[in-house]
């Protein structure tokens, strides 16, 4: 699958790649919508350049809006439990609503966060996630967008971090075994 390095980091996933995919999410994503308006709630941190670049791929009238969950550890493994340490800013009851997450893991945030949202009454609700890990899976969740579909690798890059470093890298890349 990676055939390209980035200083020393394998590529799994291209900038050109993930800028073509989110382009075509975009796209689907208006479709949808039919003209509707749209909050964008981006999942703090990792979903940050996510949105920013699928917020332009949609033609829409969009408001953004952010949360912070913690799963209390700061390993790269879900402990289990789910916390919100920074709220909507701005009501969704009655408003179509997409959750931008960075990737769909165990789905243990993505339900969590799911439920919090619906007490809301939001009129629609979906989920775009970038990436998938469906083998890692312990909540029965799944996002009505996905970018792409991986294996169970650890990945870093484009928004994602392995103890808060790497977000920053243009493309999406195996995190190193040695360094884990
Ligand atoms: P879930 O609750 O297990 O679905 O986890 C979702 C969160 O775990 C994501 O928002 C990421 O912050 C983090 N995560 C899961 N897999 C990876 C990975 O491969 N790289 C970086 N972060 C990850
Ligand atoms: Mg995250």
């Amino acid at each position: 699958m990676a055939t390209s390095t980035y200083q020393g980091l394998e590529v799994l996933i291209s900038r050109e790649q993930i800028a073509e995919r989110v382009r075509q999410m975009g796209e689907q994503i208006t479709r949808d919508l039919a003209g509707e308006k749209l909050v964008m709630i981006g999942v703090l941190k990792g979903a940050a350049p996510f949105l920013a670049d699928l917020a332009r791929c949609v033609s829409a009238d969009a408001t953004f809006d952010f949360v912070a969950v913690s799963s209390y550890g700061k390993s790269n493994r879900t402990s289990g439990a789910v916390k919100l340490i920074k709220d909507l800013d701005e009501p969704i009851e009655g408003k179509n609503v997409l959750v931008v997450e960075d990737i769909l893991d165990t789905g243990l945030t993505l339900t969590f966060l799911r439920k919090v949202f619906l007490q809301h009454h939001p009129k629609t609700l979906r989920i775009a996630a970038l990436l998938d890990k469906p083998s890692r899976r312990i909540e029965q969740i799944e996002a009505d967008y996905v970018g792409f579909s991986i294996p169970n690798l650890f990945v870093i890059g484009y928004g994602m971090d392995f103890a808060e470093r790497y977000r920053n890298l243009p493309d999406i890349c195996l995190m190193p075994t040695e360094s884990q």
